[in-house]
């Protein structure tokens, strides 16, 4: 086996192989990132917050600095996100004197957020995450309860869609979030994304952000979610996959590397899932995962504080894990 091989190639057939990246990473995992992938996606530095702190100031160096990265290296870039309750700027939801603005003033704003950044941008980023996570994950409720949803109604949503289809005809559309397997949230996403569609919104995709461990979500319910959804005829992305070498209830704090068992585990977890992406090939376009190597992740220190969870298939040092020759092995198979 060569170790040469470019997990992007090898996977050519099937999907993009994308990273997500900051900008330590983009300089410490460069040639990494060069080797094994052809689409990124800005951690943090796309979000509203990072974008746009002040109503008259967008800062983009950041974005503009991985956008030239990508375009050096021939690669694509995910946009992720427009819209979200998150690393959103209070601004956009206040007036001068600090009260809470009308619907029209936020979706004017909104408006206005969505095209200066999807302009500039333009033909640079193939997809953009347009609505990030405003799905409840309270039992019962649709949509979970944001400034976004107070202000202006459910259909600040619709309205993200269209005002970013204006701003960039050819960019793919998507409605992206987490524990997109739990059936009941699969069924409160399929509920949103089918109702936009049947109003002719133009929405084009599902992102699952794919935040999973070595047992959980099963096997079978992933399945179920790729079906269900590709049921709407929307392409997928898998847009943040990482993977613990941990089990769900496993809380240990002790380990200060992963026991090999856990290693084989992981391999043999990143095989099946990416069997059954190649499956779903037709619908499901690009894998992008929330890093690249287990030197960053954000879940250093979550869901328990003071652990890693070693989640990536390049070790600290950008070394191939087993989880990597098990890639290699799927994407030849
Ligand atoms: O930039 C500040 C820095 O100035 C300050 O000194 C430092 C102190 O805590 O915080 C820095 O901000 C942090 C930011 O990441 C940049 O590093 C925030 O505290 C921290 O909360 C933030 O976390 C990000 C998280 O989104 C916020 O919700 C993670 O890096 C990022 O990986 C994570 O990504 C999300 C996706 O966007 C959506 N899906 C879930 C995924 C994981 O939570």
């Amino acid at each position: 086996l060569n170790a040469n091989v470019k997990l992007y190639e090898a996977f050519k057939e099937d999907f993009f192989i994308g990273a997500a990246v900051n900008p330590i990473t983009l300089e410490g995992q460069r040639d990494l990132l060069k080797h094994h992938f052809n689409s990124l996606t800005a951690e943090n530095e796309m979000k509203f917050i990072s974008l746009h702190p002040t109503e008259e100031e967008y800062t983009f160096d950041h974005a503009d600095r991985l956008i030239s990265f990508a375009k050096e290296n021939g690669m694509g870039v995910r946009g992720h996100t427009l819209v979200w309750h998150n690393q959103t700027s209070e601004w956009i939801f206040e007036n001068q004197d600090g009260n809470t603005v009308d619907r029209e003033t936020l979706m004017a704003r909104m408006k206005s957020h969505i095209e200066t950044v999807m302009t500039r941008y333009k033909g640079n980023i193939y997809a953009w995450d347009v609505v990030n996570e405003a799905i409840s994950d309270k039992s019962g409720e649709l949509l979970r309860p944001s400034k976004w949803l107070e202000i202006a109604g459910e259909d600040f949503i619709s309205k993200a869609f269209e005002y970013a289809h204006v701003a960039d005809p050819n960019a793919l559309l998507f409605y992206n979030d987490y524990n997109e397997s739990d059936p009941e949230k699969r069924e409160k996403i399929f509920t949103l994304v089918k109702s936009l569609k049947d109003k002719g919104v133009p929405i084009h995709g599902i992102g699952l952000q794919a935040h999973w461990n070595l047992e959980s979500p099963s096997l079978d319910l992933i399945r179920q979610a790729i079906e269900r959804y590709a049921s709407l005829d929307m392409k997928l992305h898998i847009t943040e996959l990482d993977i613990s070498v941990f089990k769900h209830d496993d809380q240990r704090t002790d380990l200060k590397e992963p026991t090999a068992e856990m290693m084989e585990s992981q391999a043999e977890r990143y095989g099946e899932i990416f069997r059954l992406f190649k499956e779903y090939r037709e619908y499901i376009t690009s894998v992008t995962l929330w890093g690249a190597a287990d030197d960053y992740t954000w879940l250093n220190n979550f869901p328990v504080r003071g652990r890693k969870n070693w989640p990536f298939p390049f070790d600290a040092e950008h070394k191939p894990k087993q989880s990597y020759w098990e890639l290699v092995n799927v994407a030849n198979s």
